[in-house]
């Protein structure tokens, strides 16, 4: 009897055991642990999702001091700014990649003479073949004023120019960089257009070799290059390049090789 009392005691010992140490149910325990994690996330240890920790994260990876904490935590952010800002901000063009030759010119797109209504202006298309093949620096020359966008208009503004000069929307303010310009433009009335006199007057160009070329509907260069050398006191002026509108604007093959030979001559390479 007493064994048995003592079966019947120990059998109710087990059980009682194995209640106890399964107490609550399975979703319980695993709360209370996330919970425990959790509090420990956030009182010791950064967020990883966490920008703010990231920088302090950062800042132990670097080797910052804890003297130097502060400084370089706005260093840390600055870097992280400017990696930012780098991706919209042009690069600015090292030393060996500045071009020390520049082509300026006057050219109009819309209505023009022989060739009709035009996206890019024909002398504008000779600047850029130019730019191409000697690796120059572009720079359009514009006025302040709008010109017109009719060829009729542009008969009547550019003869009301000669005695009242337009002004520069802009200037080349780093002339000085550059060893070599090139002048573009159209002829106008057997000349120079007035803006293009005025970019001329307003410019530094002594010391520095000058070459002009234009296009045209007939009259060639006529009498252009002595008009250059006149406003270029100081520099020397190479012969310069004539190329017709309409070939400019409608056949590129031919401005090109006109563009190439002329800088072969010219010996600068092309
Ligand atoms: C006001 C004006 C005057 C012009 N005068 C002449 C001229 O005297 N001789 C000539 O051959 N072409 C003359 N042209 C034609 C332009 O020189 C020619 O169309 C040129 O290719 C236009 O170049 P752009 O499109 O670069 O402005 C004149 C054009 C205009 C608008």
């Amino acid at each position: 009897m007493k064994k048995v009392f003592a079966l019947l005691l120990c059998t109710l010992m087990c059980f009682c055991l194995s209640a106890c140490s399964n107490g609550g149910n399975p979703g319980e325990v695993s709360n209370s642990g996330a919970a425990a994690n959790s509090n420990l996330n956030s009182s010791t240890k950064p967020d990883s999702s966490d920008v703010v920790n990231n920088s302090t994260i950062d800042e132990s990876e670097t080797g910052n001091s804890n003297n130097s904490s502060t400084s370089e935590n706005s260093d840390n952010t600055d870097i992280t700014a400017n990696s930012t800002i780098s991706e919209s901000v042009p690069e600015v063009p090292s030393d060996s990649e500045k071009s020390n030759i520049l082509v300026a010119y006057f050219s109009l797109a819309d209505e023009q003479y022989e060739v009709g209504v035009i996206e890019k202006g024909n002398t504008e298309i000779i600047a850029e073949i130019i730019a191409e093949k000697t690796g120059a620096d572009l720079f359009k020359i514009t006025a302040t004023t709008e010109y017109p966008t009719t060829y009729n208009g542009l008969l009547d503004i550019s003869r009301k120019e000669e005695n009242d000069p337009p002004q520069l929307a802009e200037t080349v303010t780093n002339m000085a960089d550059y060893d070599t310009v090139f002048i573009g433009y159209p002829i106008w009335w057997g000349n120079l257009p007035t803006i293009v006199k005025v970019f001329l007057e307003n410019h530094d160009f002594s010391g520095k070799t000058v070459i002009p070329f234009c296009t045209h509907a007939g009259s060639g260069l006529s009498g252009t290059q002595k008009s250059v050398e006149n406003l270029c006191s100081g520099a020397e002026v190479k012969n310069g390049l004539a190329v017709r509108g309409s070939t400019a604007q409608n056949d590129r093959s031919a401005s090109e090789k006109a563009v190439a030979d002329w800088l072969a001559e010219l010996g600068i390479n092309g």
